[in-house]
């Protein structure tokens, strides 16, 4: 077998990648696909590094679970995404309800960004030049669909200055970490995209350190927007890097050959993109296998959106995955 992480770097990438949970460790099959280098060059943690899991009371920070996924990754020469530092979702209460004032928010931010990304600040890995650590989601989907920012404690408390705050502490915490603002239904052209465009060129205008757009990718089969590749090139044509962050491409169930025969074309023209891209640094999937996928907890009756199914074996998607990476 080819190895998704294998041809990934052939095309030029820095790294194909998956989301994980410490949980499915013990899980010995998925635990050996999740270490094979050639297939994951990179790992994100899927929940392990949010703001429940790492400071759920005020100043009380646990990053054991988070520090099992470093260490994986670390064993077997992977490279780490953190996600995220500030999010609206798997917020503890005391952020949600403390009812804080805007200086006092604002500080709450700027501690948990920091020492956040402090904890697991690159450390020097493999051969000589790849950090551990590549790259933080610092802002993860600050926007709604129509393009206006999403009205959470943040927003709320302190309107758009805590985007500001956060990706400068980090940049403070780990000055080599490429600092990303990550966002779902960004793939194509659209009010989001646009919002995510003018959201960049101000932080820019205003010296405020951004290095990346995540672009998430939880997808439909059949319906991957016709708009991709512009989209991706108006990102980096703003002078940042792009990923696809959190691929997976959902389908009705039940599976039939029709349709992973289609998720397999789809998988392959989202590589396929990215792959056109220069500056698209890599590609991770939101679990590889169906076994572990978000998806059928999240849309009822929906589900086999990953490129491995729930027996760990591979389905179609992978070699549309390769064929997407080997298309130059
Ligand atoms: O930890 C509790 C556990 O104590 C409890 O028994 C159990 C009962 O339902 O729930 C557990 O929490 C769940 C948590 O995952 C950890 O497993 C939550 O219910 C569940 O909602 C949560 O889902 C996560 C979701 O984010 C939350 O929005 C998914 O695993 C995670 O894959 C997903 O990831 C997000 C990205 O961070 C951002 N982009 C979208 C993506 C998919 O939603």
């Amino acid at each position: 077998q080819a190895g998704l992480n294998r041809v990934a770097k052939a095309a030029g990438k820095l790294y194909f990648g998956t989301a994980t949970n410490p949980e499915q460790f013990v899980d010995a099959p998925y635990l050996t696909v999740l270490s094979n280098v050639h297939e994951f060059g990179q790992l994100t943690p899927a929940n392990s590094m949010k703001w429940d899991a790492t400071e759920p009371s005020r100043g009380v920070f646990t990053f054991d679970q988070g520090d099992k996924i470093a260490a994986l990754a670390k064993k077997n020469g992977q490279l780490l995404r953190g996600h995220n530092c500030v999010w609206h979702n798997q917020l503890p209460a005391w952020v949600t309800d403390g009812n804080f004032d805007a200086p006092t928010l604002s500080s709450i931010v700027e501690t948990h960004c920091s020492t956040i990304v402090k904890h697991y600040k690159g450390q020097i890995c493999m051969p000589y030049i790849l950090f551990r650590l590549h790259s933080w989601d610092v802002i993860n989907e600050c926007l709604n669909d129509d393009g206006t920012f999403r009205e959470d404690v943040f927003f709320n408390t302190l309107n758009t200055s805590y985007i500001a705050t956060a990706l400068r502490a980090a940049r403070r915490a780990d000055p080599k970490a490429k600092l990303y603002i990550n966002d779902f239904n960004i793939e194509g052209t659209g009010p989001k995209s646009t919002a995510l465009v003018n959201l960049v060129k101000s932080l820019k205008k205003q010296h405020v350190p951004i290095d990346g757009i995540g672009i998430q990718a939880h997808l439909i089969v059949g319906e991957v927007p016709s708009t991709l590749l512009g989209n991706f090139r108006r990102f980096t044509a703003l002078g940042v890097e792009i990923a696809v962050t959190e691929l997976d491409i959902r389908m009705t169930l039940p599976d039939t050959p029709e349709l992973r025969a289609q998720q397999k074309q789809d998988y392959r023209t989202v590589i396929e993109t990215c792959n056109a891209v220069r500056d698209c640094v890599g590609v991770t999937v939101w679990d590889f296998t169906d076994k572990y996928s978000w998806v059928p907890s999240a849309f009822d009756g929906e589900g086999d959106a990953c490129p491995w199914d729930a027996n760990i074996v591979r389905k179609p998607a992978y070699n549309g995955i390769v064929e997407g990476f080997r298309r130059r």
